[in-house]
Order: C-alpha cells, then sequence, then structure tokens
C-alpha cells in the first residue's frame, strides 16, 4: 500500500540564471555528484516503494527530460501538467490517481530540491510515518530543526508531548514563508520545527483535506476518478487543469487542517532552494568565497558565491556578501541577504531564458 510522489514541476526560479524555466534546478546535478537532484530524490524512494509505485508529478514540458534521467519509472506514472498550478493542484492529481488505483494506499509525497545526506535515517522516519498514516485519519509532516531565521520555509508550531506515537507530535499552528521578524521570534521561542515540504498522507485522509479546505479543486479530480488510468485521464486533464486554481499545499491545507502531526526528523537535510543554502556544500577558500569555476580570481573579498561557466576570467575584488552567477544566457549579481528577491524579478521581468 505505500506509494510515493515526487514533485518536479518547480521552476526553481530562486536559483537563477543556473535554473531556469526551460532547464529547473532538479534536472541539475547541482552538487557535482554525478546524479541529478531528481535522480537522487528518485533512488532515495526506491528503497521504499517500486518503481510501479512512484509517480513523477510535472510539466508537460519536463516530460522528456524526466524520462531520460528515470528511465526505470513506468511511462503511465509521469504526469503531465498542461498548466503550472502550484502543489496543491499537482498532489490532487497524483494522490486522486492513486486513490482510483489503491483507495487503501498511504503516500509520500517529496519534493525534488532537498539534500538527505542520512539516508537510512529517511528511511526509516518515511517508513514509520506511512505505517501510522495507513490507520490513522492525519496529515504527517517532517519537521527539521531550525538554524536561522529563514523566510523561504514554513514553521511549524507542535504541542509538547507525543501524539500517536512516542516520535509524532500534533501541530499547534503552520506559517508559511513568515516575515523576517515572524521568523525571528519563531526561531527564538524553540518550540519551532522547519517544515520539510516532504508530507505523507494516506490517499484517504489528503481525499478529506481537499473536500474541506480546497474544495473546488477536490471537485475537479473527484469527477476524474472514473477517467485516471484510462485512455480517457489525458484528455480530461487537458481540458480542467488550466482552471484549477494557482495555489500551494501549504498555503491551500497546511495552515488550516487541525489534523496535522509533525515527526521531527533529523537525517541530514538541507534545502537547497537558494545560492545561500547551496553555498554551505560547497568548497571555501580562506576567505569564504564558494567558487565554481575554473578562473575565478578573488582578492580581499570575502563570503561571496561565484559561478563562472566555461572558460571565462572572473576577477573579483573588494566585494563582499555578493551571489555573482554567469551563464551563456544570463549575468546575475545580487547581495546574499537579498537573495529571496530573485524570484520575484525572474518573475516580474518574465525572465523566460
Ligand atoms: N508537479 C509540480 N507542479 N511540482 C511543483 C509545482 C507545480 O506546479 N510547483 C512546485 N513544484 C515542486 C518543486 O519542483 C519542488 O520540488 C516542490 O514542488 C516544492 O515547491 P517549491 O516551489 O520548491 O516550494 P518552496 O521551497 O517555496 O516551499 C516548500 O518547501 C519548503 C522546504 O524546502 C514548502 O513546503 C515550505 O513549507 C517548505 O519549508
Ligand atoms: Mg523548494
Amino acid at each position: 500500500n505505500f506509494y510515493a510522489v515526487i514533485l518536479a514541476g518547480g521552476v526553481g526560479s530562486r536559483f537563477w540564471p543556473a535554473s531556469t524555466q526551460a532547464h529547473p534546478k532538479q534536472f541539475h546535478d547541482i552538487l557535482g555528484t554525478g546524479s541529478t537532484l531528481i535522480q537522487q530524490t528518485y533512488q532515495r524512494i526506491a528503497h521504499i516503494c517500486p518503481p510501479e509505485n512512484i509517480l513523477i508529478s510535472t510539466s508537460e514540458e519536463y516530460i522528456d527530460e524526466v524520462k531520460q534521467q528515470l528511465p526505470d519509472i513506468p511511462e503511465n506514472n509521469i504526469m503531465a501538467e498542461p498548466a503550472r498550478r502550484n502543489t496543491a493542484p499537482a498532489i490532487a492529481y497524483a494522490v486522486y490517481k492513486i486513490y482510483a488505483k489503491n483507495p487503501n494506499a498511504s503516500v509520500l509525497i517529496c519534493p525534488s530540491d532537498h539534500l538527505i545526506l542520512k539516508e537510512s535515517e529517511f528511511h526509516r522516519i518515511a517508513t514509520l510515518g506511512l505505517t501510522l498514516s495507513q490507520t490513522n485519519n492525519v496529515l504527517f509532516t517532517l519537521g527539521i530543526k531550525p538554524t536561522r531565521p529563514d523566510t523561504g520555509y514554513g514553521y511549524i508550531q507542535y504541542l509538547p508531548g507525543p501524539s500517536l506515537h512516542p516520535e509524532t507530535r500534533k501541530v499547534k499552528t503552520f506559517t508559511e514563508k513568515p516575515n523576517l521578524e515572524l521568523a525571528k521570534m519563531f526561531l527564538e521561542s524553540g518550540d519551532f520545527l522547519w517544515n520539510a515540504g516532504i508530507f505523507i498522507w494516506s490517499v484517504q485522509s489528503c481525499r478529506r483535506a481537499f473536500e474541506m479546505y480546497l474544495p473546488e479543486i477536490h471537485q475537479t479530480f473527484e469527477r476524474g476518478l472514473p477517467l485516471f488510468n484510462t485512455d480517457q485521464e489525458k484528455a480530461y486533464i487537458q481540458k480542467v487543469y488550466p482552471s484549477c486554481e494557482n495555489q500551494s499545499v501549504d498555503y491551500g491545507i497546511m495552515e488550516k487542517a487541525d489534523n496535522v502531526h509533525v515527526i521531527p526528523a533529523d537525517f541530514g537535510w538541507s534545502d537547497l532552494g537558494t545560492w545561500g543554502s547551496l553555498y554551505e556544500h560547497l568548497k571555501w577558500d580562506e576567505h569564504g568565497n564558494a567558487k565554481v569555476g575554473t578562473h575565478i580570481l578573488s582578492f580581499d573579498s570575502r563570503s561571496n558565491i561565484i559561478r563562472i561557466e566555461g572558460d571565462k576570467v572572473a576577477v573579483i575584488d573588494g566585494l563582499e556578501n555578493y551571489i555573482i552567477v554567469d551563464t551563456p544566457h544570463a549575468l546575475l549579481i545580487c547581495r546574499r541577504e537579498n537573495e529571496q528577491l530573485i524570484k520575484n524579478f525572474v518573475n516580474e521581468v518574465k525572465i523566460r531564458a
């Protein structure tokens, strides 16, 4: 009864210009390990579910890339969204498709932009969540001990003491992407965790949550149930998906539901959401500059992230705390503290390249 969905339809705009709409970060070997982020996510999950129970949720435009990077996944498990509507419709589509096949399934929903260092601990926690979700009408999420007031995450406040199991806690509040002031308060209070964005729900609990909090999305996919996994699925999705509400599951369900439980987890999690989060995993020179590229010369410069493609020479003098990323199509120069804004200008200026 265990299934998994890998969410791989985002554009990774905070990683621009290395991540672009045409080739987003989940398809890159960002850390230079020899496998891309989506391949790493798949390999991690393949320990928990067989390939026929793993679905890839992505945009139409990335289907070929997914097939090429994950040749073990059956073609019918690669789900093409004809429009980008964020994670709530993406999850509903995948989960209702699984429901149509197996109404007793439990699903592990994973983003494809994470690094997890302690794989066996991840497997243990994920299996615990999948097992508990089979017999409890709850929405599990995995929580990570926060280390900085990062405004790019969801913050989970939980009640002290075990809930359904010694390792689970009942969630009191969920706040998606708070402002800096609030994030600082959450961090100082000590009773908040970061939302890892890894959800574990039975298909039945998921369906109830959509019915309650996102009823229009629920109806769209509920009507599709008899068509899923048949020849008519594609035509139905083409027709209805673009009119789904553009909503993330964090705002749409996690902030509202009263049956959310968290499993605090420590498996060497790191979000590869921004240039700053990547910084910690790169090699630094003696002044804390992370340099990716072959001819980067720096003088009197500190704590920069510099990535230059090709054999171009880059000279950096007297610069501190900047992100400099040069690709054949674009050059980014941004203060590190403003990295969350990269998303805004990519969206606003509608930089497609
Ligand atoms: N299929 C599909 N369709 N996938 C999508 C879509 C979509 O329209 N939009 C985003 N995704 C995928 C992304 O590729 C990523 O793997 C995952 O869904 C999460 O989306 P992000 O856009 O990366 O979300 P986020 O990083 O801003 O926030 C989420 O993750 C944080 C932890 O990394 C939230 O869950 C936060 O609460 C959480 O702290
Ligand atoms: Mg992310």
